[in-house]
Order: structure tokens, then sequence, then C-alpha cells
């Protein structure tokens, strides 16, 4: 097992407990699909009750930790320089559909930083998780991004954006973002969860991902780990300002400026 913090091991009992009701929860959603109404508010309940859990866990062992959540907001500690950035299931409309692609995601952010990352799919029990400067783990395994250095040989993942998010011009932006993305490289994959699409990235699956109209909790336990498994993260425009912009570009070392180049040019010869 590598040499862990009390952090990270915080993080860890945290989205194991949490994990518990949430596989049964999902397990209960195949059988509303039939029904109705169907599974949407149970959803919505297993997503605010994954949340609570998951703050009473990490209060308890970081009291004066601020938090900022999906559900819930942003909730300031009395240390007003370190928060907990949460997502409870990312990849809720996966888990609607009683399709086991959603994951449990923390960072800990220590003074504008992000620190500590984790995302935890429940159903596969794939822990991805790192700490600045220590690498990146899936389980108690050592992962790298890919070494891929050809587009044409590569595998991409990237994020629709659906009804209610964004506008007809955001859409035809993005089409024309896969068109140019899908016809120079070796396949385009969309899963429908922004935080396991980076422990892909981080752990060679993928060899980028890119996406806009992010959330900070959908990807900053994300970047991190990409980071330490040796890739390079930035924003559409090139920058370091992911939360600000909501846009990610996340790539292996050879390819993320090229990936960028693809988009930033797709977007603007329309
Ligand atoms: C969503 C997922 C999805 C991405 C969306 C996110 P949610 O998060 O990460 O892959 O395309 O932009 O909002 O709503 O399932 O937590
Ligand atoms: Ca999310
Ligand atoms: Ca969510």
């Amino acid at each position: 097992m590598p040499r862990q913090s009390a952090l990270i091991t915080v993080m860890m009992n945290a989205a194991r407990k949490a994990s518990i009701r949430l596989k049964r929860d999902y397990g209960e959603v195949d059988q509303l699909q039939v029904s109705k109404k169907g599974p949407a508010d149970f959803v919505t309940a297993a997503d605010i009750r994954t949340e609570k859990l998951l703050r009473e866990e990490l209060s308890r062992a970081r009291p004066s930790f601020g938090f900022l959540m999906e559900e819930a907001g942003e909730q300031l500690g009395a240390d007003t320089h370190r928060r907990w950035i949460i997502d409870p299931i990312d990849g809720t409309t996966n888990f609607v559909h009683g399709i086991a692609q959603f994951a449990i995601s923390i960072a800990a952010e220590e003074n504008g930083e992000i620190t500590a990352g984790l995302i935890f799919d429940p159903i596969s029990e794939e822990l991805f998780w790192a700490e600045k400067g220590r690498g990146a783990y899936l389980n108690d395994r050592r992962i790298r991004v890919s070494s891929r250095a050809k587009i044409s040989q590569s595998l991409f993942a990237t994020g629709i954006p659906f009804m209610g998010r964004g506008t007809e011009e955001d859409h035809d932006k993005f089409l024309s973002e896969m068109k140019a993305v899908m016809s120079v490289s070796a396949g385009l994959r969309r899963f429908g969860s922004a935080a396991l699409d980076l422990a892909y990235v981080a752990a060679g699956r993928f060899d980028g991902f890119w996406e806009s109209g992010l959330q900070p909790w959908d990807v900053a336990a994300g970047i991190l780990i990409v980071r330490e498994a040796g890739g390079l993260v930035s924003d559409l425009s090139g920058r370091d300002r992911m939360f600000e912009s909501g846009s990610i570009v996340a790539a292996n070392p050879h390819l993320q400026q090229d990936l960028r180049t693809l988009i930033t040019g797709a977007r603007t010869s329309d």
C-alpha cells in the first residue's frame, strides 16, 4: 500500500462509508424504472443523503474545514483557508437510468490549491486518488497517463451539453468540436461522469478529455489526479482557470496542446 496522509485517509473512509447506502439505493433504481413517476425524486433523495453523510464524516474528522458542495452550496468553515469540494454523485443521469457509471468526488482545497483528490466508483470499487507531489493511484497501484503521441491513435472523452444546459449556439459549437476531434482521432466517448472521465485520463484509458459548462465539484479532484499522473490540464484558453471558466482540457503531455488547438480552432471556424 502506498504511503498516504491522514487527510486522504479521512476522505477514503468517508467515501467508503457513504457508498454503502448509495450502492443499496442504486440497486433499487432498476425497479423504479417501470413506475410512471420514474426514479428521479428517489435519486435526488439519494444525492442529498450521500452529501449529508459525507459532510458529517468529514466534519467529524476536520471540524474547521468549510465546504463547497453541489447540493448545499458553499459553507464557510472556522478555517477560511481550507474546504472540501464535493460532488456526492457525479453521473446522476446514468444513476437514474440504472447505468453503473457514476462516482463520489471529494477534493481538499487548502489556500486556494487542491492538495488531495479522490474519485470513487462504488460499483466497480475503483478508487482513484492523489495527493499533491505524491503521485496518483488506482486503489493501491500507481497510475500514469498514456504515452500516445498521435491523435490518430488516441481515444478521447467529452461531455455533451444537454437540455437546459447551453443555448442553441453552444450546441452548434459543440457539434463543430466533436466533428473536428472525431474526424482525426481513433474515437470519441461520452460516458456521462466528468469525474470518471478525468480519472480514466489519469489511468491512461482515455488519452484526453474536454468539456465546457462544468462546476468546480465536477473537476476539483480529477484535476489533481490527472496532474499527479503526469497529465496536463488547462481551460479552453490554456489558462489554469478551470473553476472560473467551467471549461477543461485534460490529456497526456504529448496531446494536450494539440487537442486544445483542435477544439478552439473548431469553435472559431464556424
Ligand atoms: C454531470 C456529469 C456529466 C457532465 C455534466 C455534469 P452530475 O454531473 O459530470 O458527465 O457532462 O456537465 O453536470 O449532474 O451528474 O453531477
Ligand atoms: Ca457533477
Ligand atoms: Ca452530482
